[in-house]
């Protein structure tokens, strides 16, 4: 499909959200470039704008309409016929409400249409004596959505690279909004995602991070048989030329004594492991349909660490779920104290529409939320700033990803996924190197090169 004749065009496209999003704006910006779409940093030298949209939390949500406003003005002080269009999870959960509140957007459309960008374009395209038409596209598509972007890959946006593996998400839990914007599980087969990892190594990419809502529920089967599990695709794409391998977003009930052992066998595979709890207390754990315990979720992390004692353990939280009391919270600290991260994420729960736990009415103050939330990060900080003070002196491998800020600085990950920053050449970009770490921050490592 041509884009009226392709002619040269500004891009400016921005991505909230999660990596999931991060990825499609990779995706997006390929399919378009195709087009004779160039890339600028800035929306006011842009022809076509895309906001690449989040719908997990209302203030997510919200700030895209704020973004609509800013752009606003940038639209009617321009010459140019700017066109505007809200992607993502909160264009495939608003659709038409979007362009009624925002009249500026031209286009929504959802992560599972984007692949159709060409042919949405052609549509909105001004033609003479047609006016100006507007699109909403948000209807689950027949087709594989990565079968139609199949080719190759040349965005390399930076050494780690993101690759989708996984779609979509069956678990309902109570509070979220992920099945109703992303669809039903869906996992891509081996055959494509090998393709995919292997062009990215092509282009350059020395880490790849396999990406799925539920990324360890990914599997290939044919029917009712399992042709092949998550930790054997790990293992095919550790044979690969790539340095190192992460996975992310884990979910407790798809955690395997399978992959536990991977983090052992596979030295590509990276010491780290992002399983969410949300909460500590049982209680809130059925009501958020999470389907497990407290102690399920402790005793895969004791296994996990029996196969890699020095495992770095990550996670979220969600503080004020309808009907915690101070002692389900208090079993959230709890949990916490047993299970020592060292890292998480923490958010006040956010009441979202069409969801079963935003129609409770046991919903907990705002007041309470903050405070709650507060505790809980500054124990999480606590556990943070000890786990990285435990490296002071050592020796670790760093994966150099781009220059630092500052002359000749440079900025990598540890194994662990701590930012590493310390002085050195531009040249060493892409190499996994040897770093001493001479001093250790609250959230990142200094260190030189060995
Ligand atoms: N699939 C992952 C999480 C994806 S959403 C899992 O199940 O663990 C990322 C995080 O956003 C969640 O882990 C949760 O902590 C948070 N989140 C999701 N919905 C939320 C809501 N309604 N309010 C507050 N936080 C929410
Ligand atoms: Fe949302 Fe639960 Fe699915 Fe995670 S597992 S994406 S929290 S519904
Ligand atoms: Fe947000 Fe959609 Fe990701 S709601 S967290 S961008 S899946």
């Amino acid at each position: 499909m041509q884009i009226s004749q392709d002619k040269k065009r500004n891009l400016f496209i921005k991505s909230y959200g999660c990596q999931m999003n991060e990825y499609d704006s990779e995706r997006m910006t390929e399919i378009l470039e195709k087009h004779n779409y160039s890339s600028v940093d800035e929306p006011n030298q842009a022809d076509l704008i895309i906001l690449n949209t989040c719908h997990i939390r209302e203030k997510a949500a919200e700030k895209i309409y704020s973004e609509l406003g800013r752009l606003k003005k940038i639209n009617s002080n321009s010459e140019r016929d700017i066109k505007v269009a809200v992607a993502g999870c909160v264009g495939q959960a608003e659709g038409h409400e979007i362009i009624k509140r925002s009249p500026i957007v031209d286009l929504v459309f959802g992560p599972l249409t984007y692949h159709q960008l060409p042919e949405m374009l052609e549509e909105i395209e001004s033609k003479p004596g047609f006016p100006n038409k507007k699109l909403v596209n948000i209807d689950v598509p027949d087709e594989d959505k990565f079968l139609e972007l199949k080719g190759s890959r040349k965005n390399l946006k930076s050494i780690s690279s993101l690759l989708s593996i996984q779609e979509g998400c069956d678990k309902f839990c109570s509070f979220c909004v992920v099945p109703y914007t992303r669809g039903v599980e869906i996992s891509r087969p081996a055959k494509q995602i090998i393709s995919e990892a292997k062009e990215l190594i092509g282009i350059g990419a020395k880490e790849i991070i396999l990406l799925g809502q539920n990324v360890n529920a990914w599997s290939q089967s044919n029917g009712s048989d399992i042709d092949m599990t998550f930790p054997q695709l790990i293992k095919e794409i550790s044979e690969l030329n790539i340095d190192r391998i992460r996975y992310i977003t884990s979910h407790p009930k798809d955690m395997t004594e399978e992959l536990m052992k991977s983090h052992k066998n596979i030295k590509k595979l990276q010491p780290y492991l992002h399983l969410p709890v949300q909460s500590g207390s049982d209680k809130i754990l059925k009501e958020m349909n999470r389907n497990y315990t407290s102690q399920e979720y402790k005793d895969i992390i004791y296994k996990a660490r029996e196969y890699r004692p020095d495992i770095a353990i990550s996670g979220d939280f969600i503080v004020g779920f309808p009907g915690e009391t101070d002692d389900d919270f208090e079993s959230t600290l709890d949990i916490v104290e047993k299970v020592k991260y060292a890292h998480a994420y923490s958010f006040k729960y956010s009441p979202r529409p069409g969801t079963p736990a935003a129609l409770k009415e046991d919903q907990i103050d705002e007041e309470v939320k903050s405070s709650r939330l507060k505790t809980l990060q500054e124990l999480i900080k606590q556990q943070t700033r000890d786990f990285n003070s435990s490296f002071l002196e050592r020796e670790i491998d760093v994966l150099i990803e781009k220059k630092g800020i500052g002359e000749n600085r440079l900025t990598g990950r540890s194994s662990y996924l701590q930012p590493v920053h310390m002085s050195g050449d531009a040249s060493l970009i892409g190499e996994n190197l040897k770093v001493k770490i001479i001093k250790t921050r609250d959230n990142s490592l200094e260190g030189i090169i060995l």
